[in-house]
């Protein structure tokens, strides 16, 4: 999975204040859909400035052993030719996700809308993570599964080039479920729903809605309700990847908390359903300003700049949850620089993630001399007002913004911070140390 060449182990230590201006790789979340809806289009697809990290390399290729022309034209530039809705071939080798449960969940949608059977496998993080959300809605519809202890990769699937419109209402928050019944959906002959108690990112409708399909949203008192209508000619369309928010979390959290730190970064999506992490920053005192604000390709982008702030605690709701699922981690390194008490509530999905990274955030954050309570769902970090120690090394148990975070964490603590795997960062950030670097970061091999 991971680079093997690469340095395992990195630490963090405090140096001097960021400055400059970085550009971060492109939105994971939309380079997965981006390769995959171009799969199903007809015609080639162009995606500018992809996401080039582990994940969605994984994601490329699979897209191809199901019969779509995917090439790399150029820096960050890929085209997809692709096979129409319900076209894709039967894949002649196991489809490999490495550490990617968006990859290996949106696919599996993919392809029980295809008459044709694949078995999917992953990391030892991802062989953990449950594939039972997924592989209940997408019975319904008629696609039959094989899958290890009841729902864990590896597995096999065998699709239905016909499945059953259904409506759905999300037992659980996730847009990773979401986009698998309406991608299975795309080739069912009637409408299928979606209900979303919580709003969850919206990219699969938007760039749904950018491939010609018709998608419609309705917010309820019930909840969003979320329809496609089936069997629709997807068009091939050119996709500009906006810069990953998640990613962008990292140097923002990293010039808040390194005194004196005045950055910029370039072109971050900030789709309102992935804003909660400013959000909360900013009640917390930080000084995030939003630039140039615009337009791309159907999501909304702008340059941020970041200044060292005197962050306080503050407590986040659980409703926010689903608009900063993956910034907890990096957002508990930041309340452990702030004065007084940060609750977190609502965080039962943190537990399967690329690692239970409730209890990878307590474990870490104790190891550095941080007061931390974990919950069952719950994080609660009570800061002095400066960084807390440092030292130690974190096991970053495959999960890369664990890995990403205790090195932002180390930029700021007395002692520096090491991570004993650092390999899993380019799953979603290539180069996270060299970018960190051209701020004046002083992240190194241990
Ligand atoms: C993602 C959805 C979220 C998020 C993941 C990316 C997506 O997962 O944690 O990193 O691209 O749809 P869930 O849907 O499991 O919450």
């Amino acid at each position: 999975m991971t680079d093997e060449t690469g340095p395992k182990r990195l630490r963090a230590r405090a140096g001097k204040a960021l400055a400059g201006r970085i550009g971060v790789p492109g939105d994971k979340s939309i380079s997965h859909r981006a390769l995959m809806l171009g799969a199903l289009a007809i015609g080639r697809t162009t995606i500018v400035e992809m996401l080039e990290g582990e994940d969605v390399l994984n994601t490329a290729h699979a897209m191809q052993a199901l019969g779509a022309r995917v090439e790399r034209t150029g820096d960050g530039t890929w085209s997809v030719d692709g096979l129409g809705v319900g076209g894709l071939a039967q894949p002649d080798e196991i489809l490999d996700f490495g550490n990617a449960g968006t990859g290996a969940r949106l696919a599996l949608g993919l392809l029980a809308g295809n008459s044709i059977s694949a078995t999917l496998t992953g990391d030892a993080s991802l062989r953990k993570r449950p594939m039972g959300r997924v592989i209940a809605p997408l019975e319904q519809m008629g696609a039959r599964f094989l899958a290890r202890g009841g729902g864990l990769l590896p597995l096999t699937i065998t699709g239905s080039d016909a499945p059953l419109p259904i409506e759905y209402r999300l037992p659980v928050p996730s847009a990773q479920v979401k986009s698998a019944i309406l991608l299975a959906g795309l080739s069912s002959p009637g409408t299928t729903t979606v209900i979303e108690p919580e709003p969850t990112r919206d990219h699969t409708e938007r760039m749904l809605r950018h491939f010609r399909a018709t998608v419609t949203v309705e917010d309820t008192r019930n909840g969003r309700v979320v329809s496609l209508k089936g069997q629709p000619e997807l068009k091939a369309a050119k996709i500009r990847v906006p810069g990953d928010p998640s990613s962008a979390a990292f140097p923002i959290v990293a010039a808040l908390i390194v005194p004196d730190s005045d950055i910029t970064i370039l072109n971050v999506g900030l789709n309102s359903l992935r804003t909660g992490l400013i959000a909360t920053l900013r009640e917390m005192g930080g000084d995030i300003e939003m630039l140039n604000a615009r337009d791309e390709g159907g999501e909304p982008v702008a340059d941020l700049r970041v200044r060292a702030s005197e962050l306080k605690g503050v407590r986040v709701p659980a409703e926010r949850a689903p608009t900063m699922i993956d910034e907890y981690p990096v957002l508990a390194m930041a309340a452990s620089c702030a004065a007084g008490r940060t609750e977190m509530h609502g965080l039962a999905e943190l537990r399967v993630k690329e690692s239970d990274r409730l209890a990878a955030i307590a474990t870490g954050l104790a190891a550095c001399g941080a007061r931390v309570e974990a919950g069952t769902d719950s994080l609660a970090v009570t800061g002095t007002g400066r960084a807390p120690a440092g030292g130690g090394t974190i096991a970053t148990a495959l999960d890369h913004r664990i890995a990403m975070s205790f090195l932002v964490l180390g930029l700021a603590t007395k002692k520096p911070v090491a991570v004993d795997d650092a390999r899993p960062i380019d799953t979603s950030f290539p180069d996270f140390a060299g970018s960190m670097g051209r701020l004046g970061a002083d992240i190194a091999p241990a």
